[in-house]
């Protein structure tokens, strides 16, 4: 083969690599393969320099960084959506009776026929083939002109340099460009590492590569893309439909998502919508609505447009996820533990279909990493069901000591050097991110924590004794610890505020019929750092009764399934307090009981001592019911695979777990021979 031939064949095959790899997510060479092709194109154009074509892989980082962007007049204006700003069905039904009014139709006719999509939140580029050759990138600007970024869009993996066979003499592809929220947390983490800026949204990262000016730079920041629509086409034997259209591109090798649909009607674009509602938050990015069109491109053409806007498309949002709101203050909680947290208090703002008045800020090196200050103005994000956090500060609206000054008015969160609840020290271990208050059951906070721990539900369960009422026990000195619970009466409970003579004695028959627990609720019940749910269950099953456990030393504890030295050393530290142990005794004393059994003897157990991974999917047991059967013969299961491993059980779609354990050497076993390990 000659050289051009030879080139020619590396920048195809690199091509379809780069496509299998970075569009359809399915890889059909190893890394090292791809880069030995990779160096041998590279060396070709260095030799020969007339062979360096514009779709060349080898060129997809390497300009020089510009003075400033040229602009762009795009042929084809860029136009926006309308926005359905009612986020509730009805937004859907509302577009469909406009589109059927604009074309004529009555009741009678039939459903129109949609394409429903997501909508990206990124930012919007023409790419501009010629002869299947990636020509040009412009930003959308004001729709009418934009600006020239074709460098930076190059850097794009997943943006093809050339088309597949069959491209027209001029296409424009528009779409969106992104970045994915794992590639956003990486990205920001390689930052944080380094000590350099970090991102403040997946949006603004995607936005703010675009317009780096250095090319370099921009290659440093993962973008992905996806394809949505196009702009001027030439001499294209064109699909009738939007949703033609779009697998039309993808067979040209552009990335189309696949959560898309053609539906018909209102009642189609609903469940759509209802549909990535509930997929949003595991989608690998943010989206904030999806985006309805009618699929017929004749159609398209009769509704035309109104100022800009297309009338056969709209776009219908969500809840939003993030919000700006302004930190009124910054408070510390004072948790069971003594684990000082600080709190933001915010100017309430509604978020994620709630209203959000505080957010945690973790602990003293998380607030300070995000370096937010009393006054600020801060992203809070909420997605999903998960808690509410502040994501950033806006820098310019930070307030400033005077108009001129670069000194802000407030400082750096730090932990308090002693507690506000109780005024002992407050320490932080070297090391340990978080600051705690060392005043121990003697700190009302902590005491409050303790108490309301003891009493909740996956504890003793004790209902009705919630935050309000223990706040005033222990502030009127009814309570001071957990025993005292079992020593209330009616007139001390009655006589507190807005409690009724009913609710008291309600109070006390939760509190009796509590008497009777398991020790695995006992031992959780104590708030012991770091004994769960889980370890307490595990740990009253090891022990049996109550006594081996309090008189278990670390070494003994350690023989407990998932125990290791951390959380031995938490028990035995707190069971050698001596307050601890008074607490514990005087329970005993309030007519606390429970079935009480010998300890397990582990060393009569066949699997005693032996550690094993599981790792695929089992044909018949679930990972639960296999970690359960191990476990009751006495075998320890472990994450990660190591030397100290005896078995691997291996089922379907076994992953580097396998690997590790064929390197190491370990046994591996099937799901039938560990029935058979089992049995035996
Ligand atoms: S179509 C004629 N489809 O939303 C309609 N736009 O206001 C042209 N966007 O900034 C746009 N996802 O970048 C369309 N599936 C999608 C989209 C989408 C996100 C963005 C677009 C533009 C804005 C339109």
């Amino acid at each position: 083969m000659d050289a051009v031939a030879r080139a020619a064949w590396l920048r195809e095959t690199l091509a379809r690599h780069n496509h299998a790899y970075y569009v359809l997510d399915a890889p059909t060479v190893p890394d090292a393969e791809y880069d030995i092709l990779f160096r041998e194109l590279q060396a070709l154009e260095q030799q020969h320099p007339e062979l360096l074509t514009a779709d060349s892989p080898t060129i997809r980082v390497g300009g020089e960084a510009l003075p400033s962007f040229p602009s762009v007049r795009h042929v084809v204006p860029m136009l926006s959506i309308r926005t359905e700003t009612d986020t509730e069905a009805s937004g859907a039904l509302a577009f469909d009776q406009r589109v059927r009014r604009e074309l004529d139709l009555s009741d009678a006719d039939p459903a129109v026929e949609y394409a429903a999509e997501l909508k990206f939140d990124g930012l919007a580029i023409n790419l501009r083939y010629e002869n299947g050759i990636l020509v040009q990138a412009a930003t959308r600007g004001d729709g009418e002109t934009g600006e020239e970024v074709t460098q930076n869009i190059r850097t794009i993996r997943q943006i093809p340099l050339r088309l597949a066979n069959g491209a027209p003499p001029v296409l424009e592809v528009r779409g969106e460009v992104y970045m994915s929220r794992p590639d956003f947390e990486r990205y920001n983490a390689k930052q944080r590492e380094r000590g350099a800026a970090t991102l403040v949204n997946p949006r603004n990262g995607a936005a703010g590569s675009i317009r780096q000016l250095d090319p370099k730079l921009a290659a440093q920041r993962p973008l992905s893309f996806f394809a949505y629509g196009l702009g001027e086409v030439q001499a294209w034997d064109m699909p009738t439909t939007h949703s033609g259209v779009l697998d039309a591109l993808a067979m040209l090798g552009m990335p189309v998502s696949e959560h898309r649909v053609t539906t018909h009607g209102a009642e189609g674009l609903i469940t759509f919508h209802a549909k990535i509602r509930a997929l949003r938050d595991q989608l690998p990015f943010d989206i904030d609505g999806v985006v309805y069109k009618v699929n017929s491109i004749s159609l398209q053409r009769q509704l035309g447009f109104v100022t800009r806007e297309p009338r056969w498309a709209v776009a219908h949002k969500y809840p939003a996820e993030e919000a700006l709101t302004v930190v009124e203050a910054i408070e510390v909680q004072v948790g069971r533990t003594g684990a000082i947290t600080p709190v933001a208090r915010l100017q309430p703002v509604f978020v994620g279909g709630v209203t959000v008045t505080n957010a945690t800020l973790h602990n003293e090196d998380e607030a300070r990493r995000k370096d937010v200050r009393i006054g600020d103005t801060v992203i809070v994000r909420r997605a999903g069901d998960v808690i509410p956090e502040v994501v950033g500060f806006v820098a310019d609206k930070r307030p400033m000591k005077d108009l001129f000054g670069s000194e802000p008015l407030y400082q750096p969160y730090s932990s308090p050097t002693t507690c506000p609840a109780c005024g002992s020290s407050v320490e932080k271990p070297e090391g340990e991110a978080v600051a705690r208050c060392t005043g121990g059951l003697f700190c009302p906070a902590q005491r409050k924590q303790a108490i309301l721990h003891f009493a909740s539900r996956r504890a003793l369960d004790i209902e009705g004794l919630g935050e309000k009422l223990v706040d005033q026990m222990v502030d009127n000195a009814i309570l001071r610890t957990p025993a005292d619970i079992y020593k209330l009466g009616v007139l001390a409970i009655a006589n507190l505020e807005r409690m009724a003579e009913k609710s008291a004695s309600n109070l006390l028959e939760a509190i009796a019929r509590s008497r009777n627990t398991t020790l695995a609720r006992f031992i959780y019940a104590l708030g012991i750092r770091n004994v769960g749910e889980a370890t307490a269950r595990d740990l009253a099953a090891h022990f049996g009764n109550l006594d081996a456990f309090l008189l278990a030393d670390e070494a003994a504890l350690q023989e407990v399934n998932d125990v290791g030295p951390i959380v031995a050393s938490s028990i035995r530290h707190f069971l050698d307090q001596p307050h601890n142990v008074e607490v514990i005794e005087q329970l005993r004393a309030g007519g606390l009981t429970w079935p009480e059994g010998e300890p397990i003897r582990r060393d009569a157990l066949p699997l005693n001592g032996k550690t094993f991974v599981l790792t695929g999917t089992l044909p018949n047991l679930s990972r639960d019911e296999a970690k359960a059967m191990i476990e009751a013969q006495g075998g320890k299961v472990s994450g990660s695979v190591s030397k100290k491993t005896d078995y691997v059980v291996a089922g379907a779609e076994a992953g580097s777990k396998l690997d590790k354990a064929r390197e190491l050497g370990i046994l591996i076993i099937d799901e039938s021979q560990l029935l058979e390990l089992l049995k035996s």
